[in-house]
């Protein structure tokens, strides 16, 4: 089959022989119509971890789309059904291929989206719900989300804004209108004013930090007393991060926090995709995509997401559309 695959030293080649996957206990064989490429799978390609602990050669991407080949028994999952799932970064059978495995609570069913569409949406989803679970219910919340108009923020914003809260997010001006048409309904510029100038007196029940930097620091600054700090996780080698997560634990001690979380996302689509989907029903969310790339350029795909594409996400497809894709899918 097709692969984008990787060894030690993160070079990222498509390979037309790669041996297919075989379906494991609790999985699904799956026949891929899109990936997604998300940040981490940048960051786990150029890493360069050691081959005793890192599956080489590795199939990128995490986040998928395609059609079950072959379920577990019982499974509510049948061959033909399309699906999409955030699977797991470190698993060697990645997205980026024409077939995979994944597990089974990954996945979910597609039906209000188109399937290339919604690869971009699993690891986003996933994350921007299990960032805001603590603050739930949400409805007429103050919520600021720091980065709106990346992968994590254009899905927060939907989530926020569903459930009733008022949304106020950064972004860069050319992004304004896409973050308004999700629904936030004040956008700071970051690159003209500091965020904490037009914070409301008092602060924000809830701020969701995804910024490197300094943001976790002057984000905590402006949650008000007893509300909710939500940082995800970026780079688990920044002690920084860690010592701010060690140090927001204690002020959920205190008090001065209501909750914290520091979210390293799970992979299981009750958490986060089955609501996606719960959303996207009644119309109050859709994926936000950037751009669609072949698997040929996927190169390209990663080196946009490593710059920052900032607006939605980047797709690679495997088929050009449902059709292809259950071709030879036996039903
Ligand atoms: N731990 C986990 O489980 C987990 C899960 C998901 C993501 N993450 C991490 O979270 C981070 C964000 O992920 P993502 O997928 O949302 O990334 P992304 O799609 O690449 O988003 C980048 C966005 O950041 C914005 N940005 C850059 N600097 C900013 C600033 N100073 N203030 C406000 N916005 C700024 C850009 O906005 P403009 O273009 O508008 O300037 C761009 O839209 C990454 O580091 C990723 O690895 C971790």
């Amino acid at each position: 089959m097709r692969a984008a695959v990787y060894n030690y030293g993160g070079a990222l080649n498509v390979v037309g022989n790669f041996p297919a996957p075989k379906r494991g206990e609790k999985e699904l064989l799956v026949k891929v119509a899109a990936c997604s490429v998300n940040p981490v799978d940048v960051k786990l390609r150029k890493a360069k971890l050691p081959s005793a602990i890192f599956p080489y050669p590795k199939v990128t991407c995490s986040d998928g789309s395609g059609a079950v080949i072959q379920a577990p028994p019982n499974s509510k999952f049948k061959p033909g059904d399309l699906i999409y799932w955030m699977g797991l970064p470190l698993a060697k059978y990645g997205s980026a291929a024409d077939i995979t495995t994944i597990p089974e609570e990954s996945a979910d069913f597609v039906k209000h989206t188109d399937i290339i569409s919604a690869a971009a949406l699993p690891l986003v989803v996933n994350t921007a719900w299990q960032a805001l679970q603590k603050s739930m219910p949400l409805a007429g919340k103050n919520i600021l989300i720091q980065a709106g108009s990346g992968g994590v923020g254009t899905a927060a914003i939907q989530i926020a804004v569903a459930h009733g809260a008022h949304v106020t997010t950064t972004a860069s001006q050319a992004n304004f209108e896409l973050c308004k048409s999700l629904g936030a309904e004040r956008v700071v510029d970051y690159k003209a004013e500091r965020f904490e100038d037009s914070a409301p007196p008092g602060g924000y029940d809830c701020v969701l930090n995804t910024v490197v930097g300094d943001y976790d620091a002057r984000s905590l600054k402006v949650v008000k007393q007893g509300g909710h700090f939500s940082q995800v996780l970026r780079n688990v080698a920044d002690l920084r991060e860690l010592l701010m997560g060690a140090y927001c634990k204690f002020l959920a001690g205190t008090g001065r926090l209501g909750a914290h979380s520091l979210v390293a996302v799970r992979p299981r689509a009750d958490l986060g995709l089955q609501q996606a989907s719960n959303l996207m029903a009644e119309g109050k969310m859709k994926p936000v995509v950037n751009t669609v790339l072949p698997l040929s350029q996927i190169n390209e795909a990663h080196n946009m997401v490593e710059k920052g594409v900032g607006r939605g996400k980047v797709v690679v497809k495997m088929v050009e559309n449902v059709e292809q894709l259950l071709e030879g899918v036996a039903k």
